[in-house]
């Protein structure tokens, strides 16, 4: 079953306006929320360039042919989010065509369950190359072609929230003193040896697998944000983090409360936050407001 997380949260309101970038990407869009959150951004983008993007072709392309049956015109282009190569060619692609990037949403993710077969090592291992390790590259590879005022939004959960608050105090503060990208791919890497050896729970790691490498966009998305607003080239450019809630998609067997396009409500309200919303840059999203957990 899939965790439906902490309700102890501290959330602020947060009233702002929509902006029209032109060039957009978004990661495992082919089901679920982010084929939803195509949907919403051809919508709300008129003149957007979307594009919808899959590990598979024929899933993709399927996706995109529905979109256009309800005369949206999203484009196609394979992305597999594990595969180097398959990142390069569509940087270069991206580049090539359209000079730059406005916004990039890294949506793809996995969640394998408790009644799982896999052992947890490998589960762990499996779960952190695509929620973790394919969010940092993709990240790495397409952050240098974001344009000024572009948006970054990293889909997470309060699954990885949750995951923080059960860790040792110890590692609470690994995190929060992490100051960069390699520190916290060091934290995610040592939980996967940990759970491949079955000494996780001794060295004060929860054992939750899909948590902890939420919590890891978590934590990455600060440290981004914060290189970010360093760089003098990345004039208002924002990234932030989110939790769709709890929607019913595959991943989550159909058991969540909320539809695709109630799920991609606040992933898209990260992606369209307004010029002069620099006081976002880093945070984290649930219902469009901001959650404080540390
Ligand atoms: N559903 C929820 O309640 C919930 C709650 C909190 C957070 N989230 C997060 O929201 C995001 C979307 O979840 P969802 O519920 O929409 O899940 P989903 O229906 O299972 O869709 C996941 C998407 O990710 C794609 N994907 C997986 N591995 C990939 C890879 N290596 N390369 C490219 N795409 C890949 C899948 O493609 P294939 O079809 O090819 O497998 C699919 O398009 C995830 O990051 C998830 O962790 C979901």
């Amino acid at each position: 079953m899939f965790p439906t997380g902490p309700s102890n949260l501290h959330s602020k309101s947060n009233e702002v306006d929509l902006e029209c970038p032109n060039q957009i990407k978004v990661t495992g869009a082919n089901k679920g929320i982010g084929f939803a959150i195509v949907r919403a951004l051809c919508k709300q983008l008129d003149n957007g360039i979307v594009y919808l993007t899959a590990r598979n072709e024929e899933r993709g392309r399927e996706a995109v042919a529905r979109l256009n049956q309800e005369g949206l015109q999203p484009k196609f282009h394979q992305l597999d989010v594990t595969d180097r190569a398959s990142v390069s060619q569509l940087r270069d692609f991206l580049h090539k065509t359209h000079g730059g990037l406005d916004i990039l949403v890294n949506n793809a993710g996995v969640y394998h369950d408790e009644e799982s077969s896999l052992p947890l090592g490998e589960k762990a291992s499996v779960t952190m190359a695509i929620n973790f390790d394919a969010a940092l590259d993709i990240s790495r590879a397409l952050i240098p072609l974001i344009r000024a005022h572009g948006r970054i939004v990293n889909v997470s959960s309060l699954i990885g929230v949750w995951a923080f608050q059960k860790m040792t105090k110890e590692l609470q503060g690994r995190f929060q003193g992490a100051k960069t990208e390699q520190e916290v791919e060091q934290l995610m890497h040592e939980f996967v040896t940990l759970a491949k050896a079955g000494s996780h729970a001794r060295e004060g790691w929860p054992e939750m697998v899909y948590g902890i490498s939420k919590m890891g966009v978590i934590a990455l998305t600060r440290i981004q944000a914060d290189d970010i607003a360093k760089d003098k080239t990345k004039g208002d450019v924002l990234l932030t983090c989110c939790c769709p809630g709890y929607v019913a998609t595959d991943m989550t067997n159909c058991q969540g409360q909320k539809t695709i396009d109630e799920g991609a409500v606040t992933p898209v309200y990260c992606a369209l936050l307004p010029p002069g919303s620099s006081q976002f840059n880093g945070k984290m999203f649930s219902e469009k407001k901001l959650v404080e957990f540390w």
